[in-house]
């Protein structure tokens, strides 16, 4: 290259520096006056982001004094702060990290400015800078985390909102979940027990789903070979290779959780107990060997709790579930743990349909967990929720229930049970799935 070339190079790279350096100043000055005017911060922070993150080289400006550097010091210090505040994601933090601090940055490069300085002066400058890259420094920290916030929040909401997953930077469409129909009824129906003062009682260690025949048959008045067992067959657990005498098997219905639970606590109490049961029936529309129940068991001093109070809250139960005028009606019936023993009747869309069964606790129930039936007594009701959640819903079949049907499944806001669970529901009532909010009020 010929000397004049280099010459005119050289030229044009210092000015262009000195333009990008009077334009930062410049603008870094109108923010300085502007600063007492919180309305201009909004407009001129994202300017300011924009210019110290684009940043590229510096030529050294003219001599100046120790408090023209301060000054200019104090001032890119004030500036990074407002800058860093107003970044909205981890990049622009970067971004302006390296504006500032980094090895050719506007504060670092201060450093370099100290050249030009006295013996006593370069110190003076020194701590200034020094404070200034501190600060600095712990803005950009507190940045950091505050944009990593937002934008898992923002992540998130993606997700669940707008159905879009991020894998290795693109973005791919996923079908938007929404809780199970059967979840949502079984968790309705406990709630509306527990606000009336049930205490829920779930989970693996209460609530064993491969019980003993024991809690599930003989102590509910199920002997071996006793009739009743023959409408509840299940599916039994081989114990050759287990050190237990123990016939285990999958329980067939919540109420083996009445003799746990009674064997536990000390009246009175009152239990809502939801769960999954297993029989080994065939499938078909009405049949399914995996469904779900939902159990409650009052026991109280004798004389508190009578048949009144228990057919009582099986009406307000149902009139919670299908609407305040549903006709109801009970019919005597018989279950080996209950005495007497009821089945409840509803009249819904034009047909009475059984919807479950209940009664007062057995005297030789009580009598078998240690409670003295002359002292005590309470009552029970247990119901399926797949029954429940075919008949509020018109659903025919119950496989429906198993075959993860997004048009299926898709259809329960789980809004409409008064269950919040978020906007997911909205989106979904709002695109017009199937309204259930005349079923509850
Ligand atoms: N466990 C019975 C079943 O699965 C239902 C039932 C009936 C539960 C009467 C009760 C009750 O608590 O009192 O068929």
């Amino acid at each position: 290259m010929r000397p004049i070339a280099i010459v005119v190079l050289l030229a044009l790279v210092f000015a262009s520096g000195r333009g990008y350096y009077f334009q930062t100043c410049s603008v870094a000055r109108a923010f300085r006056q502007n600063r007492k005017a919180s309305a201009s911060f909004g407009q001129l922070a994202p300017s300011l982001l924009r210019l110290y993150s684009s940043s590229t080289s510096e030529v050294p400006a003219a001599k100046r004094s120790l408090d023209e550097l301060i000054a200019e010091t104090l001032a890119y210090e004030k500036d990074a702060l407002t800058c860093l505040k107003s970044a909205s994601n981890s990049r622009e933090v970067e971004l302006l990290r390296v504006a500032f601090l980094g090895k050719s940055g506007k504060i670092m490069g201060m450093m370099g400015e100290m050249r030009q300085l006295s013996k006593t002066d370069k110190p003076k400058l020194g701590e200034v800078v020094n404070l200034a890259k501190t600060n600095v420094e712990t803005a950009v920290e507190e940045a950091k985390v505050a944009v990593f916030a937002q934008e898992i929040s923002a992540q998130i909401q993606k997700d669940s909102l707008g159905n879009t997953i991020q894998i290795s930077g693109r973005e791919f469409t996923t079908p938007m979940g929404s809780r199970h129909p059967l979840s949502l009824v079984l968790e309705l129906t406990t709630k509306i027990f527990e606000e009336i003062g049930y205490e829920a009682v779930a989970g693996p260690e209460d609530c064993p789903e491969i019980e003993n025949d024991f809690f599930n048959f003989q102590a509910l008045g199920m002997p071996p070979d006793h009739p009743a067992r023959d409408m509840q067959d299940t599916f039994y657990i081989n114990t050759s290779r287990l050190l237990t005498n123990d016939t285990l098997l999958l329980r067939t219905h919540t109420s083996a959780v009445q003799i746990r639970e009674m064997e536990k606590r000390k009246p009175p109490f009152k239990i809502v107990v939801p769960g999954r049961v297993y029989r080994k029936d065939d499938v078909d529309a009405t049949h399914y060997p995996v469904f779900h129940q939902c159990e409650i068991l009052a026991i109280d001093e004798i004389g508190k709790l009578t048949v009144p109070h228990l057919l009582g809250t099986v009406k307000y139960f149902l009139q919670k579930m299908f609407g305040s005028d549903i006709e109801v009606k009970y019919r005597a019936s018989y279950f080996p743990f209950t005495e007497p023993s009821i089945e409840v009747d509803v009249y819904f869309r034009g047909r009475w349909l059984e919807v479950l069964g209940c009664g007062m606790v057995d005297p030789v129930v009580l009598q078998s967990v240690g409670y003295d039936p002359t002292k005590y007594a309470g009552f029970a009701a247990g119901f399926g929720i797949e029954r429940f959640a075919m008949i509020m819903h018109n659903i025919q079949d119950i496989r429906l229930f198993w075959e993860n049907r997004l048009d299926f499944l898709q259809q329960f806001p789980s809004r409409a049970y008064g269950i919040p669970n978020d906007d997911v529901d909205e989106r979904l009532a709002d695109e017009g799935s199937r309204s259930l909010d005349d079923l509850f009020h």
